[in-house]
């Protein structure tokens, strides 16, 4: 697997640096707390099948919420308080990683208020997923949410080639075609045939394309830049998300004023919450943090081959659950899906030409 080139830095939340004025363990002692790096296979799937799985009800969750539901709720007041939750939980993990809330009041003053440098580099990530999280409610307020799910699949191809040209990592011409296979299988497992559910509102799908077409390529970007910034030191990554969502908060709540402010202010911040629009927060928030720590442990083409998986897996046990039929298009897609993973894993050609037997390239960009 591609290693990235940067030098790694010494973070002060893993060695025992006393100069601080925070005198709290720098490294989590307890065995209650094993070193991140050291997480099981067991732990990783979890991570990953949760994090699949909370992405695929929170898509048919907000559809219904924005399609169904009779008052409809600000969408961008949900993705402010999603960046709010976020940061609430990271803030908690924080504590558990450095010992107490004591000390992760102090952790945070050095690793984010004084590190302004370190925390300015999240704000790219954080703009691009605000847009990003926009737009998901934009498009499914438009389409179908089989037709989004499947749409957003060229997301895959995108994180590629944004790994390829931010990251320096090399991919071979079988595994661009594993990628595209596996984008394609993806798409198919995930299809379900048209249903036609009552919906509220007057669509356009055009905008609807538009916005998964925005969000597919937010998603490449912000993913490689967060993981670019993550590994490029040992930074913690609950520290990372801080400083990620504290933008987050400010930049969405700019989304919260400049769309939604006037009507805000005659209807209310939280008009037209529901349980279910609670429930949509929840979910995405629960994606985000799962996400992050799924790039975390794998990188994000890795992450695409193994929601892949856990996508297949998932639904084989609802069929199982739910006695349902395996339909032909899920069979094709399934196929596909492991025959792309099968070519993803194949060595390389050692061919003089291969671009893949080159050294990887330094980062070009340097964060
Ligand atoms: O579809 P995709 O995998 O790109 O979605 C990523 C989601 O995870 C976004 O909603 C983003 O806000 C969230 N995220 C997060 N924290 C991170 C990385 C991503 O909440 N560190």
């Amino acid at each position: 697997m591609p290693v990235l080139q940067q030098p790694q830095k010494p973070s002060p939340i893993h060695t025992q640096d006393t100069s601080m004025s925070c005198q709290c363990p720098r490294i989590p002692l307890s065995p209650m707390r094993p070193a991140p790096e050291k997480v099981s296979m067991l732990f990783k799937l979890y991570c990953l099948v949760v994090m699949t799985v909370v992405a695929a009800t929170y898509i048919v969750v907000l559809r219904y919420t924005r399609t169904v539901s009779t008052d409809k709720y600000f969408s961008t007041t949900a993705v402010f308080l999603t960046e709010v939750v976020k940061l609430i939980i990271s803030l908690g993990m924080l504590s558990w990683e450095v010992g107490g809330l004591r000390c992760m009041a102090s952790t945070v003053l050095e690793e984010v208020i004084y590190k302004r440098k370190e925390t300015l580099k999240l704000c790219v990530p954080s703009l691009v997923y605000a847009l990003q999280n926009n737009m998901a409610f934009v498009a499914l307020s438009n389409l179908d949410a089989a037709v989004y799910q499947v749409t957003y699949q060229l997301k895959i191809p995108c994180t590629a080639m944004c790994s390829v040209l931010m990251l320096g990592r090399s991919l071979s011409y079988m595994q661009w075609f594993s990628i595209f296979l596996l984008c394609g299988g993806v798409s198919f497992v995930q299809w379900k045939p048209l249903e036609s559910t009552a919906v509220h509102i007057v669509q356009n799908p055009l905008i609807g394309m538009v916005a998964t077409a925005v969000a597919v390529l937010c998603s490449g970007f912000a993913g490689v830049y967060f993981e670019k910034v993550l590994k490029s030191s040992s930074t913690s990554l609950w520290i990372r998300n801080i400083q990620m969502y504290l933008w987050g908060i400010l930049m969405t709540f700019g989304g919260v004023v400049v769309n939604d402010g006037f009507a805000i202010l005659q209807e209310g911040f939280l008009f037209g919450y529901t349980p279910l629009v609670c429930l949509v927060i929840l979910l995405a928030s629960m994606g985000g943090l799962y996400t992050s720590v799924v790039v975390k442990y794998t990188d994000n083409i890795m992450k695409s081959f193994s929601a892949a998986s856990a996508i297949v897996l998932s639904t084989l046990a609802s069929m199982y659950l739910f006695e349902l039929h395996l339909s032909y298009i899920f069979v094709a897609g399934t196929t596909m899906v492991c025959i792309s993973i099968y070519l993803y894993g194949l060595p390389k050609l050692e061919n003089k030409n291969d671009s893949s037997k080159q050294e990887p390239k330094k980062m070009p960009v340097s964060v």
